[in-house]
């Protein structure tokens, strides 16, 4: 798969052993100056170690920094730690930075490979699910401020995605789920046959275990294929958002921390698609059929108990889709197709907040 967009065009490789690729994949793309490799601390002896010495024996010279796991690295005072790792280190413009982690990972050492020296060479090599369809594709990059998430950042595209689906296997199982809520996600706003296969997979019983690196990999295109005609988020790349306006707002109420992303995500969406509802855009049957699928996957539908619905809509207020007062809701119209709309009454929101169902 390739992104074709303005600032670039680069290839998003999603398969098994792929890691093993990486040389020769540098070789190719002429790339031929230090690697700076940021890792999660999560995967560095297991993964980041051994890239590293598999490529220092194709005579590349490989710096390795971990960060720790976690959010809170997400951090300008961690970019400046590497920023001053970097430049101790003599980095040149001809070098390359590699993010090797979940999207925390990639969108700090993507931020870094956007600024230092005016901009380097960046590589993102996700071991995330969420990362693998989600985070690393199209150029996002960026830091949280103590006043908000992602507040800080820059696009910055990648000269290549390397997902090896081997690095799902160490993942934590809460953590694979919450990245089957962005595949739902892609299903539902583009792509009918990858809902019809994440419902087949469920027939089998612990469906979040039983992926493929072809599904894994379907679940990507959808990114692909919105960003390239959406890089910067004018039109297209919004219906991404779908399932995150409430989402980020309940993933905001519960405390970070306590909900998963994608966890906050799927009940979003299951609220989300019960606004659509009453506006007449889907049938009962579609809430049911999407509900059946988020759960099957082991998330969540439900908002924690004792949350509060005004303290929900409150925080959707201060999300970064709102545009003039009015809030862009992304709304599924049927399986593989959504909209945006400014038009939601907010006593659609309200009752969907307030009623359990
Ligand atoms: N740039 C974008 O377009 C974009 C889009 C969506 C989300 N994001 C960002 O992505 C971040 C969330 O990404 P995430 O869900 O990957 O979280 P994450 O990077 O924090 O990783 C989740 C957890 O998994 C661990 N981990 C990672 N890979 C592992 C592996 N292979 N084996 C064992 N453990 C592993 C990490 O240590 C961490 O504890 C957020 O900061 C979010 O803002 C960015
Ligand atoms: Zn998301």
């Amino acid at each position: 798969m390739h992104i074709q967009t303005p600032s670039g065009r680069y290839q998003i490789i999603v398969e098994a052993h792929a890691l093993s690729r990486l040389p020769d994949l540098l070789t190719e793309l002429d790339l031929r100056g230090t690697i700076w490799l940021v890792c999660d601390s999560a995967v560095e002896t297991q993964y980041a170690n051994p890239l590293a010495e598999q490529l220092q024996a194709q005579q590349y010279r490989v710096h390795v920094h971990a960060v720790p796991a976690g959010e809170g690295s997400k951090d300008l005072n961690v970019a400046m730690q590497l920023y001053s790792w970097m430049i101790a280190g003599s980095i040149e413009r001809r070098d390359v930075v590699v993010a090797l982690g979940g999207g925390m990972a990639g969108d700090l050492a993507g931020f870094v490979a956007a600024t230092i020296l005016r901009g380097v060479a960046f590589i993102q090599v996700p071991t995330t699910l969420l990362a693998m369809v989600d985070s690393s594709i199209g150029g996002k990059t960026g830091v949280n401020h103590p006043l908000g998430k992602n507040l800080i950042g820059a696009f910055h595209q990648p000269r290549l995605v390397l997902s090896d689906t081997n690095t799902l296997a160490s993942l934590p199982t809460r953590e694979l789920r919450s990245g089957w809520a962005e595949v739902i996600k892609h299903g539902v706003i583009r792509d009918a046959g990858l809902f019809q296969q994440l419902e087949a997979l469920t027939q089998l019983g612990n469906a979040e275990i039983h992926y493929s690196a072809e599904l894994i990999q379907r679940a990507a295109r959808v990114k692909v294929d919105i960003v390239n005609v959406d890089e910067k988020e004018t039109g297209e790349r919004m219906l991404l958002n779908y399932g995150h306006t409430l989402g980020h707002a309940i993933e905001a109420a519960a405390g970070y921390g306590m909900l998963l992303h994608g966890e906050a995500i799927a009940i979003g969406m299951h609220l989300e698609a019960r606004m659509a509802e009453q506006l007449g855009m889907v049938d009962t049957a579609f809430v049911a059929r999407q509900a059946t699928l988020i759960q099957a996957f082991g998330l969540p539908i439900t908002i924690p108990a004792g949350m509060q619905a005004e303290h929900i809509v409150a925080l959707t207020l201060r999300d970064k889709k709102v545009s003039a007062g009015r809030i862009r809701w992304i709304l599924p119209t049927g399986v593989g197709s959504a909209v945006v709309r400014t038009d939601v009454p907010a006593p659609i929101v309200h009752f969907v907040l307030s009623s359990d169902a």
